[in-house]
């Protein structure tokens, strides 16, 4: 059986792959496939319009569910800094404009934090994972986790702000720790940790 990721943004994809895996029992057959698979390259943009994770969760799980006529997972995430008053938030992938790199989004939340001090950068990230059927909202699932943004870039892995992203237990970037070190604790593992038992009900 068919499963679309919601997503064009590969980092979110290799995740969701690890998690299915994680958390889903091999013994289902599922073809895990993304709006980057050829067949579904013709889906138009979803404008990200709603005023919080869960509504934008929702529209991209409906809208898609209802264009491909397939179970569809979408994860609506991004990063909540305290002294910014929430921002980036919902606005993370375009934070630094409408065609945003990751590098461009980092640049501007690092000059946006210049002068407040490290015990004050305090952050987390958050993600809303909603699952629908054609006309059919199954449910959504919420996880957070908390840490620090740095004052400079370290790491390779994963995407986003991950390389400004301090875990404070280990004082590691998302993007120094090993993939599957960051898939375990992610405010996205832990959403679809709660989601799994929804989806394994849908793919019996
Ligand atoms: P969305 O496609 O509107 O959900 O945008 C999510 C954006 O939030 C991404 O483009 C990243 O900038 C940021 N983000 C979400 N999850 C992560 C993560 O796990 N690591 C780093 N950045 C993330």
């Amino acid at each position: 059986m068919n499963i679309i990721i919601a997503t064009h943004n590969q980092g979110k994809v290799r995740e969701m792959n690890f998690l299915f895996k994680e958390f889903i029992p091999q013994t289902y057959n599922i073809n895990l496939l993304s709006l980057n698979d050829n067949n579904y390259s013709c889906i138009p943009e979803i404008v990200e319009d709603g005023n919080s994770f869960k509504a934008n969760a929702i529209k991209k799980a409906t809208l898609t569910a209802n264009y491909t006529e397939q179970i569809v997972i979408a994860d609506d995430s991004g990063l909540v800094v305290d002294a910014l008053n929430g921002e980036p938030g919902i606005f993370s992938s375009r934070y630094a404009g409408e065609n945003a790199t990751d590098e461009g989004n980092i640049e501007k939340l690092l000059e946006k934090l210049n002068n407040v001090p490290k015990d004050f950068r305090t952050a987390h990230f958050v993600c809303v994972i909603a699952i629908a059927a054609p006309d059919n909202l199954i449910g959504t699932f919420e996880g957070k986790c908390y840490g620090m943004i740095g004052t400079e870039i370290k790491g390779n892995n994963g995407f986003g702000y991950d390389p400004v992203f301090i875990r404070t237990d280990s004082g590691k970037t998302f993007a120094e720790l090993p993939h599957d070190v960051k898939n375990k604790i992610s405010h996205r593992a832990r959403a679809f940790e709660k989601a799994s038992a929804t989806i394994e009900k849908y793919i019996k």
